[in-house]
């Protein structure tokens, strides 16, 4: 799997239509949203410098401010980034190495870059987990990491799975079975609109890795299952079917729960 950089400039060059329509001459090349933003920002500059112009401007001064680029308008750094290194392993495929702008959240990437657009974006500020994905550590553990407040870069060498990566697929990449979550899931009808169930899937599943290496007394299991899903906000169901269907997982899956010790 490569990264298509040039998947990124859509909304950038939307932005810099806007600012041509500005009077600002959109920047040509590799865009980013941090070049697109800087880019809005120049245009919103131009268009305040125009707007507290003098009433008595000639017409033709008028003409010239909005139709032509003022002197000193462009910003040239603005065609310059700040880039780090990326290389992962998403879902099984090597992704990289390229280069990403430093401020370019990993959700945006999965969605801008790779098209991987199953990770929700939800509140964008780091609170209702809609946005992890799971990361494989090298000792064989694995956790969930918010997408929406960590920057791409931060998975430089790391191996992680998105949402997309859960079911089984034949060599066409077609859908061919659901992980034993996912399944448990539609079973229970846990979710309704869906926008939270990709975070719950990577959290059920990180929860159940981890019972798998480390099995959890009969007596805990509930309170287990809360602290692991509870981070996560659904608006939609009220939990109790998200609950139900990984305690059916957790308790039908041998090896995960221990009688107490
Ligand atoms: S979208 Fe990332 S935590 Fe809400
Ligand atoms: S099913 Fe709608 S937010 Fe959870």
């Amino acid at each position: 799997m490569t990264a298509p950089k040039q998947n990124s400039t859509h909304a950038a060059s939307q932005t810099g239509a806007v600012a041509a329509a500005s009077g600002v001459v959109a920047v040509a090349g590799p865009a980013s949203a941090a070049s697109a933003a800087s880019a809005a920002s120049a245009a919103s500059a131009a268009a305040q410098a125009q707007a507290s112009a003098p009433a008595s401007a000639s017409a033709a001064s008028a003409g010239v401010a909005a139709g032509a680029p003022a002197a000193g308008a462009v910003e040239r750094p603005l065609t310059h980034f700040r880039t780090l290194p990326l290389s992962i392993k998403v879902n099984g495929e090597i992704v990289g190495p390229t280069d990403v702008p430093a401020g370019l959240m990993m959700i945006d990437y999965l969605h801008e870059y790779l098209h991987l657009t199953g990770s929700r974006l939800g509140c964008g500020q780091g609170i209702c987990h809609a946005c992890v994905v799971i990361v494989d550590k090298p000792d064989g553990t694995s956790e969930e990491v918010r997408t929406c407040i960590t920057g791409a870069n931060f998975f430089h060498g790391k191996t992680i799975r998105t949402i997309e990566g859960h079911a089984k697929r034949n060599e066409a990449g077609e859908v061919i079975g659901m992980s034993p979550i996912q399944q448990k899931f539609l079973e229970h009808f846990s979710f309704q609109c869906g926008y939270c169930t990709p975070g719950f899937v990577n959290a059920a599943t990180v929860l159940i890795e981890r019972l798998q290496r480390q099995p959890v007394a009969r007596d805990k299991v509930e309170a287990t299952i809360t602290e692991a899903l509870n981070d996560h906000i659904c608006r939609c169901t009220g939990y109790v079917r998200y609950y139900e269907a990984v305690k059916e997982v957790v308790l039908t899956t041998p090896g995960l729960v221990k009688e107490a010790a």
